[in-house]
């Protein structure tokens, strides 16, 4: 009898998922203590004023404005180049998976993790400004390769009844990341002028105790099967994954799967990219990824404290440590619905309510000065418009791009998912100050208008992946296009892939 749910098979989960609470830590930790880090910048600068800082209170974090654009450079350097670094890696997660599998995929990017970790956690002694510089540019390609890795693994290795809650894992690992990093954050905790490298050093950690585990994790069967042909291997770890069962179900599905594959060839990104086989998934992976980071979250996230503040909030730390609280309990929400409910109904309703919130918020931002009232109105929508991502558009993006495509161009589409989502992160970050200023209060009319739209496009075009096998997903895409091999132009397509596999 399979049991499905093993202690091994959870194990490995949670082992993959230390990668994803690494990312969340990340993207987390350079918020609450930019002005103590700003400061150390300024001084290995030479352009910190220590008589002004003492005359103005002697509390450093009282002087708190090194306004020299060096420091405002460099800083912004430091933010930004994570996420071009997770741009760049996001290319290499096909490369990385399949070079010697995921294990060891996901091993040896961890040399990157730890390099990084120890970067920052030794910015004091060497020139603080490069060495975070660094340390975030390396741990943004970790992060990128991760992102795929992590959801990749996942995907393959979960019974089919379970799948959707697993790959929300990797969100739910990321947000509890957050969440760590800003409580840790604190002033009175690492978020000060003594513990600022080590905090920013922590964000290696997870790799240690990953290294470690991953020793005892079994590797994807469906990689073992598909990719390298071994089927005894890949029926022991179907055992060590599910219990003592037959597996004869689960390899007769992977047969289909590397038939298809066979057919399929290698699918290399560039070859993905032009494919009209795949044209269909390939649009609607990408519109998740683009939904997900142009729905406004991570404005929220990188600026929360400043719209809080606008917002007439008098502790803003804690209101942005109030999101992450509420970003974990809907995350579970997501966990627990999304086998039950299907992707495409919490999308829907995640993508809808956020746009509804949008418009809460413009409304309470613009009218806070003629009626009081009205920010505790900002400050609801923020929070549902935080709940509302978390249930839907913030989870199931990094997951169901491994179920839209079989073997052959999974690891090519996770990559370009990724790749688009980190472009898309970086042009957020970069540019929604700018887009602030110019709009005030009314920047999130431009958020709302577009999750209108993303709405709109999920109902059209995105199909219910809930339980179905990943061949029974990839015929639902066939049969919306009225069965490929009936097309000629995909026919040829087809039996090209088919003959240079041959070949
Ligand atoms: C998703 C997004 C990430 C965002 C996070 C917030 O993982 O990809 O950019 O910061 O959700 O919960």
């Amino acid at each position: 009898m399979e049991k499905q749910l093993t202690g091994t098979l959870a194990l490995a989960v949670f082992t993959a998922a230390l990668g994803s609470l690494q990312m969340g830590y990340s993207l987390g930790v350079i918020n609450a203590p930019q002005k103590v880090i700003e400061r150390h910048y300024a001084r290995s600068l030479g352009v910190y004023n220590e008589d002004l800082a003492r005359r103005e209170g002697g509390n450093a974090t009282e002087h708190e404005e090194p306004s020299d654009p060096s420091v405002v450079m460099y800083w912004s350097l430091s933010v930004a180049i994570f996420s071009i670094g997770g741009m760049v890696s996001s290319f290499l997660v096909s490369f990385v998976s399949d070079f010697r599998g995921r294990i060891k995929g996901m091993l040896a990017i961890n040399i990157l993790a730890i390099t990084a970790g120890l970067l920052m956690g030794l910015a004091k002694m060497g020139t603080p400004y490069l060495m975070v510089i660094a340390g975030r540019a390396i741990m943004g390609l970790y992060c990128g390769l991760s992102s795929g890795l992590v959801p990749l693994y996942i995907g393959e290795i979960s019974p089919v009844k379970f799948r959707g809650a697993m790959g929300a894992l990797h969100q739910l690992a990321i947000v509890i990341g957050i969440l760590i990093s800003q409580v840790i954050g604190l002033e009175f905790l690492l978020g000060n002028d003594d513990m600022w490298h080590v905090l920013l050093g922590l964000s290696g950690a997870p790799a240690i105790l990953q290294s470690l585990l991953l020793l005892l994790c079994p590797e994807s069967p469906r990689y073992l099967y598909i990719k390298q042909g071994k089927v005894e291997e890949a029926c022991k770890n179907l055992k060590r994954l599910k219990g003592d069962y037959d597996t004869s179900k689960d390899i007769a599905e992977m047969q289909a799967e590397k038939e298809e594959a066979m057919k399929e060839a290698k699918m290399s990104i560039w070859r993905l990219l032009r494919s009209s086989v795949y044209r269909q998934q390939l649009f609607v992976a990408l519109m998740m990824h683009f939904s997900q980071q142009f729905s406004g979250i991570n404005a929220i996230f990188y600026y929360s404290t400043s719209i809080f503040q606008t917002a007439g909030v008098g502790q803003p730390v804690y209101a942005t440590i109030g999101v992450g609280d509420i970003n974990i309990i809907f995350t579970l929400v997501s966990v627990i619905l999304v086998d039950r409910t299907g992707r495409r109904t919490l999308t829907l309703v995640g993508l809808g309510g956020m746009c509804c919130c949008a418009v809460a918020m413009t409304v309470g931002l613009a009218f806070q000065d003629v009626y009081s009232w009205m920010s505790y109105l900002s400050m609801t929508a923020i929070f549902l418009f935080v709940s509302f991502f978390e249930i839907g558009p913030g989870p199931i993006p990094w997951f169901i791009v491994a179920e839209l495509f079989s073997q052959g161009p999974r690891p090519a589409a996770i990559a370009l998912a990724g790749c688009c989502n980190w472009t898309c992160n970086f042009i957020i970050g970069m540019f929604f100050p700018y887009l602030e200023s110019l709009c005030g209060s009314y920047v999130f009319i431009i958020f709302a208008v577009l999750l209108f739209g993303f709405t709109i496009f999920i109902y059209v075009r995105v199909p219910e992946t809930k339980g179905k096998t990943f061949e029974e997903i990839a015929a639902v895409f066939h049969h919306k296009r009225g069965a490929p091999p009936s097309k000629p132009q995909e026919e040829v397509e087809m039996m090209q892939l088919k003959s240079s596999t041959e070949a």
